[in-house]
């Protein structure tokens, strides 16, 4: 619960519908200045079997999982209109924890109640089969819930993020144990004020708080769950999977991104520029589905490199609360890695052309940064998470292809062309989950989204995501004559 300790926010973990508090505390700070945020009880092994005893006693009673599907639908809308109402208050936690524009973070809040106002529309029109046997039998099938979904959130959108798995979840019938992440949990733990109003039954969604290697890996490790969502890095993905061999749990993984948009010559610069702009910059380039790589043929490559350069160097970097074009990285660990790839991109040879070093001052501020580098160096090869664009010139058609395709990612992809035809090949060719043309990042909730290769499997968002959440049953009926 919200209570305030020597001038600090304090919050703690929500189990059974009830506010938990613990010994150990983490300490939550802004990115913008160092300062203290707040604090949130670090959740015990204990308090995790509590959280999915609570989840999985809610399910047995089938609290969730009988609810009439009208009743459901309700429930998801109620949850959406708290979540909305919690926006100036929770934006503004969000904001400071996480250092994003404010208008972003309380648009994250807009988006989360979305999401449950999408998947609400679904609850009531999950629908099975029903598959001919001849005369003698009636089969049909029936979509049921998998019961406990534990659900590991980082800290880039963790308010929308928490959204785009909870509502699937909630609306297919599920209970749920939430893991926050660790350097961005409070809003998140605000989240538990919209289940108490909206009267989401105790057990059904439980929000813990904790460091991914204990409090994470004793949820992921558990015997009793019975399926697994994760948005995160590849290290932290694989870890997961190797826990959940153990019980056989099932996962969506949602991992990182290395994607890049291919420039013909007949693109529209503008287009290219405001995508790249978007793509790139977008909460300083902490985005899984970042524009990380910008491939540009050998005609418009100039034009295309000082466009780029001028167009990143006018940015504002600075606080979220004064609403800057690049606010901060989240964290000096975080912050030091990204100028370390910038580094030794350049020692690998690399032409840094704008930015490369942290900016001098308080807070994690990187600026915009744009590298010209070679297809196999690191820095065009993994990922990066910042605010930094690796640029490459490309001559063929099929040379642009295999420089896109040539990482281990493949989340989504962009192409930028006037010619339908070659938009329509190259989004063929390239491999990622999705591929914007002349654009970057459209779509949204009603859009699937989830990666090929390292970037993990399944898909989130879209009507398609809800079937992450259920499992088949076939049921074959003999027919007395
Ligand atoms: P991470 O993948 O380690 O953390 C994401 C979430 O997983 C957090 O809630 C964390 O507590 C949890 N976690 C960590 N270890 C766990 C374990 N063993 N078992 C269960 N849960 C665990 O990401 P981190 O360390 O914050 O960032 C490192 C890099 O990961 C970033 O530089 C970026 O490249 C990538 N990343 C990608 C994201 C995406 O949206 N695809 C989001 C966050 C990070
Ligand atoms: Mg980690």
């Amino acid at each position: 619960m919200n209570q305030f300790q020597q001038g600090v926010t304090h919050w703690t973990n929500f189990i059974n519908g009830q506010w938990v508090d613990s010994e150990h505390l983490i300490k939550v700070e802004n990115p913008a200045t160092g300062e203290l945020v707040g604090t949130i009880a670090c959740a015990t092994p204990e308090q995790v079997n509590q959280a999915v005893s609570a989840a999985r006693q809610c399910h047995d009673w089938r609290l969730m999982a009988s609810m009439l599907p009208y009743k459901r639908m309700q429930l998801l809308h109620s949850i959406a209109a708290e979540i909305r109402s919690l926006a100036k208050r929770g934006g503004e936690l969000l904001c400071l924890e996480n250092g994003k524009p404010l208008s972003q973070a309380e648009g994250e809040f807009e988006e989360a109640a979305r999401y449950f106002e999408y998947y609400a529309g679904m609850a009531d029109k999950i629908e099975g089969q029903s598959i001919p046997l001849g005369d003698g039998l009636v089969d049909f099938t029936e979509y049921e819930p998998f019961g406990v979904s534990a659900q590991i959130i980082p800290w880039n959108f963790p308010v929308s993020l928490v959204a785009r798995s909870l509502a699937p979840a909630l609306a297919a019938g599920n209970c749920v144990v939430i893991k926050s992440p660790e350097l961005t949990p409070l809003a998140v733990a605000l989240l538990a004020e919209a289940m108490v109003n909206a009267k989401v039954p105790a057990g059904a969604v439980n929000i813990l708080c904790g460091y991914g290697h204990d409090t994470g890996a004793a949820l992921v490790a558990h015997g009793d769950i019975d399926q697994i969502v994760f948005t995160g890095s590849v290290a932290t993905g694989q870890s997961i999977m190797n826990a959940a061999i153990e019980h056989v749990v099932p996962c969506v993984m949602e991992l990182g991104g290395k994607s890049a948009g291919v420039v013909f010559a007949d693109a529209n610069l503008d287009q290219v520029i405001a995508s790249a702009e978007a793509g790139n910059l977008f909460n300083s380039g902490q985005v899984c589905s970042a524009m990380s790589r910008l491939i540009v043929h050998e005609d418009i490559y100039e034009e295309v490199k000082q466009r780029l350069i001028s167009c990143f160097s006018t940015k504002s970097v600075g606080s979220g609360m004064g609403e800057a074009d690049v606010t901060p990285i989240l964290t000096k660990v975080q912050l030091d890695k990204i100028e370390a790839m910038c580094l030794r991109a350049q020692d690998q040879g690399a032409n840094c052309l704008l930015g490369g070093t942290a900016l001098p001052r308080a807070g994690y501020f990187m600026p915009p940064t744009i590298i010209e580098a070679e297809a196999n160096t690191e820095i065009a090869q993994q990922e990066v998470f910042g605010p930094v664009l690796v640029l490459m010139k490309f001559n063929s058609e099929q040379e642009a292809y295999d420089i896109a395709n040539g990482t281990e990612f493949g989340l989504v992809a962009g192409v930028f062309t006037q010619d339908l035809s070659l938009a329509l090949r190259t989004s063929r060719a390239l491999v990622a989950g999705q591929v914007f043309v002349n654009e970057w990042f459209a779509g949204g909730i009603s859009t699937p989204f989830g990666g090929v290769g390292k970037s993990g499997f399944g898909r989130e968002k879209g009507q398609e995501a809800l079937y992450n959440y259920v499992r088949t049953k076939n049921i074959a009926i003999r027919l007395t004559p």
